[in-house]
């Protein structure tokens, strides 16, 4: 079995981490790939090495997506392929009401509404080609995590946003589905690393790489954090003819953790 794509590839937070190794290997199966991050200069970096084109593109402004899903279309072809993986972590919020309404608006906008406005964007050609959305969610969206509620409930309502949009586009072909990470290491954690410290009572505290590797220990059955690469290996399968009738899943990639 080889998978192999054929078509353009959107990967939004394609400048960084998990993004970034799914740019390559969706480059790697054959997919030419534009890397869409609000860090344009990561984007093009990221697009440079795979021989694909980067741009700047915040995902929770509707008006720069239309903008930016028209200059894909226009300089690479209409996209077969989108992978919403952009996402940002909210602040601790222990209880719910240390959040700020700008902690809340600043996910859903990231993590939700973002998804919603590419495939919006790229609905005519995802149609044309019989494409594929895959939407990178979180297993914060499966099990609760209470030490930061917005990013949590923002990945429960990008699950959700998979089966709406699943159901909207099962007649025309299209399939969608999640992957549900559970520990990467990515700057992401730079930040999150401080969230779980404080999460943890800050009994501990520590480096971001120390909470880490804490958080491994106690929760992965397993025994090892996921690579991004766990991850982009997925969304090549859920983008080829081997995942055709696969819609409307949230799957995990957590070493167990959601057992
Ligand atoms: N790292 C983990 O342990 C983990 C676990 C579960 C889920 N996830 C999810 O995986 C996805 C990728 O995370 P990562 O760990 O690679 O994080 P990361 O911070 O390394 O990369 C995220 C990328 O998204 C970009 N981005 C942020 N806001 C944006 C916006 N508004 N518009 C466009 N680009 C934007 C950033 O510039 C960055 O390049 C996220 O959706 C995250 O929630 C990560």
């Amino acid at each position: 079995m080889r998978v192999t794509l054929d078509g353009v590839a959107v990967v939004t937070g394609g400048g960084n981490g998990i993004g970034a190794a799914m740019t390559e290997m969706l480059s790697q199966a054959g997919a030419q790939v534009a890397v869409v991050d609000i860090d344009g200069t990561a984007a093009q970096r990221v697009a440079q090495a795979v021989g694909g084109t980067g741009y700047a593109c915040d995902v929770a402004d509707e008006a720069g997506v239309v903008e930016t899903a028209k200059r894909i279309s226009t300089e690479m072809g209409a996209p077969r392929y989108l992978v919403n993986n952009a996402g940002v972590v909210s602040r601790p919020g222990q209880p719910f009401t240390d959040n700020t309404e700008e902690d809340w608006d600043r996910t859903f906008a990231t993590n939700v509404k973002g998804a919603a406005f590419w495939a919006g964007a790229l609905r005519d050609g995802l149609i044309a080609r019989e494409g594929h959305i895959v939407n990178v969610t979180s297993i914060t969206g499966v099990i609760a995590a209470p030490f930061m509620p917005p990013y949590s409930v923002s990945k429960s309502a990008a699950n959700g946003l998979t089966r709406v949009l699943a159901r909207q586009f099962a007649k025309d072909k299209v399939s969608v589905n999640a992957i549900a990470p559970g520990f990467v290491w990515s700057p992401l954690w730079e930040d999150l690393g401080e969230v779980m410290a404080i999460a943890s009572d800050g009994a501990q505290g520590g480096t971001a790489q120390e909470v880490f590797d804490g958080r491994i220990r106690d929760l992965v059955p397993m025994g090892r954090p996921q690579s991004p690469e766990d991850i982009a290996a997925l969304a090549v399968f859920l983008c080829s003819p081997f995942a055709s009738n696969i819609t409307g899943q949230i799957i995990g990639v957590d070493g167990g953790i959601t057992i």
